[in-house]
């Protein structure tokens, strides 16, 4: 990557000598630890950016929408935000380059953004059909492949977003080529654990589902149509609801814990057992 890095929002970061030992007990991890979010402005990425850096991590979150990233940086001094675009041709390489600038190192990539938008295959037109799988697949798989040395030098985690639609032998109308990517997505969770294994990078992944974000669908977060999307999911599902970003967050940080490196290749469903119906 040449020429000078971007604006990265002026967020202050903490520095390893503010830390502390009570950051240490809190993340577990035994020192600062760096953590690239793709899609941190909004919804799980926002949450799970919030719940590493609360954990005394440093966060860089990456988004198009430069007033999404500052909003999830508020009140959280260790997180500093990326205006970039996944899927552009020098993004994999700005990303890194920017996260060892501000961050120091990458111990953990969660690779988060996501496109979506149901369409019938009938209706699929090529454009949309890129749009989808550079976002949710391409993407993905050139930003890790950028992130192997940084992320072996930590012996690092990556943690890949799926979707309990697309696990196992579901299937997904009018949703395919989502489903298709994010179960491609979770194929590359299983290889790459086992081809980065000796590297010292481990790969897991989280398979999130139906999760009100709420913002973004309606001014105050409750658009009609998605608010009785998400009833309806909450009568199918055994837990009763639907999920919570937090919930998710939860789980993304637990899997990148040092007690948790014995999971690879795993991809966790948290769904409330609606994957299961
Ligand atoms: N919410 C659910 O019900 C649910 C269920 C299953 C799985 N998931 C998965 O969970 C993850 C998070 O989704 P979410 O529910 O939190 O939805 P969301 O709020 O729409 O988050 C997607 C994020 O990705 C970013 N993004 C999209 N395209 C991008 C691009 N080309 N470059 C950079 N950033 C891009 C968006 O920000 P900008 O538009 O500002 O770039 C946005 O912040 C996704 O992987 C999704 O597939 C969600």
């Amino acid at each position: 990557m040449r020429g000078p890095l971007p604006i990265v929002q002026g967020m202050t970061t903490r520095t390893e000598g503010t830390e502390g030992t009570d950051s240490v007990a809190r993340t577990g991890a035994g020192d600062t630890r760096g953590i690239v979010v793709t899609g941190g402005g909004t919804g799980i990425g926002r949450a799970t950016a919030r719940a590493f850096a609360a954990g005394g991590n440093r966060v860089l979150v990456v988004g198009r929408t430069r007033a999404t990233l500052d909003v999830t940086a508020e009140g959280y001094p260790g997180i500093q935000g990326l205006v970039a675009d996944v899927t552009a041709p020098d993004a994999p390489d700005l990303i890194v380059r920017t996260a060892l600038s501000v961050l120091g190192r990458v111990d953990v990539l969660v690779n988060n953004a996501a496109a979506m938008g149901y369409r019938p295959l009938a209706a699929l037109d090529r454009a949309e059909a890129e749009r989808q799988l550079h976002t949710n697949l391409l993407a993905p798989v050139l930003l890790t492949r950028a992130a192997l040395e940084p992320l072996a030098e930590r012996s690092g985690t990556v943690v890949n977003i799926g979707s309990s639609g697309a696990l196992g032998l579901r299937s997904w109308p009018d949703n395919g080529l989502y489903g298709a990517a994010k179960a491609g997505l979770d194929f590359l969770t299983r290889t790459w654990a086992v081809e980065l294994a000796p590297r010292g990078i481990r790969v897991v992944g989280v398979a999130p589902g139906v999760t009100d974000i709420g913002a973004g669908h309606g001014p105050d977060g409750g658009d009609p149509a998605y608010r009785d999307f998400l009833k309806g999911i909450a009568a199918r599902t055994p837990s009763g609801r639907v999920g919570r970003p937090e919930e998710m967050a939860w789980w993304i940080v637990q899997l990148t814990r040092p007690e948790a490196v014995y999971a690879n290749g795993t991809v966790v469903p948290v769904d409330g057992g609606l994957s299961l119906t």
